[in-house]
């Protein structure tokens, strides 16, 4: 027996029993319920439908009580094996890449301040569209996600573009549910990171933009004040390049221990 699944079980069925009686949901509502649960399955979106509506919770309560950097939603949208980079980093793009240049740098410590050389980055976002690739049509799957590692002083700098904000698919059983919420499906646009230190718990965090307008409508809630960072816009001929480009910036602090704490 396993002592989580049957405490979880018996407090969802006295949940959903409650809000029956409480809403006065008749059966016409509960074969409503059923039928779109069914086609949330069907439509292969359970997972986009719980990290909008319940992963960043669960990261959040995970790490409530432990020092440093926030974490934030996974999303259905990570892949592993990603293309390992060497420096200088770029990550993979279209001859053609649609945006504006970014060059987004980080330093990566400790939770005592101690730079963390030699950390894997895992790096991946929706392109200046909002699309991610292997997901949506038309973009090679290795598009925009990158690994990479910080250098002897724990800094990296990685060439990519400005992603645009990201769409729920509204045209399924999710988008469907939006709808009935009265819910816009956006997320502000955002950079998604693995921080993988050698000694310690994988951090799973985001990166967002100041004067994102969505930065206070997440629909996936997942925006912390202390993961929003700031572009300034640069001349192409700072970097030889033929057009302005962005650079934003911000520190990280992972935890360490031999053991992580959740496993
Ligand atoms: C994302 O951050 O890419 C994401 C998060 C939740 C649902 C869908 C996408
Ligand atoms: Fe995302």
């Amino acid at each position: 027996m396993n002592q989580k699944v049957v405490d979880v079980y018996n407090g969802m069925v006295t949940k959903f029993k409650e809000l029956i009686s409480e809403h006065e949901l008749d059966h016409n509502d509960y074969e409503t319920f059923v039928g779109w649960l069914n086609k949330l399955g069907q439509a292969g979106e359970v997972p986009l439908f719980m990290d909008v509506f319940f992963e960043t919770h669960a990261l959040q309560e995970m790490y409530k009580n432990v020092k440093g950097t926030e974490p934030t939603i996974l999303g259905p949208y990570y892949l592993e094996d990603a293309t390992k980079l060497t420096a200088p980093y770029v990550l993979p793009m279209r001859a053609d890449e649609p945006g504006d240049v970014l060059f987004f740098s980080g330093t990566i410590k400790d939770v005592d301040g101690n730079p963390l050389a030699n950390t894997v980055v895992d790096m991946w976002q929706a392109d200046a569209s909002g699309e991610y690739s292997g997901f949506a049509d038309g973009i090679p799957t290795e598009n925009l996600r990158g690994i990479f590692q910080t250098d002897a002083d724990g800094n990296f700098e990685v060439q990519t573009v400005i992603p645009g904000d990201y769409s729920i698919p509204t045209n399924g059983p999710t988008g469907q549910f939006l709808e009935w919420i009265d819910s816009h499906p956006t997320r502000p646009a955002h950079l998604h990171f693995l921080f993988k230190p050698k000694n310690g718990d994988t951090l799973i965090s985001q990166v967002f933009f100041e004067g994102n307008k969505y930065l206070d409508s997440d629909v996936a809630k997942g925006v912390r004040g202390t993961l929003i960072t700031k572009l300034t816009k640069h001349d192409g001929a700072e970097k030889g390049l033929d057009k302005d480009f962005y650079k934003a910036h911000l520190d990280f602090a992972l935890r360490l221990q031999d053991q992580p704490v959740f496993s």
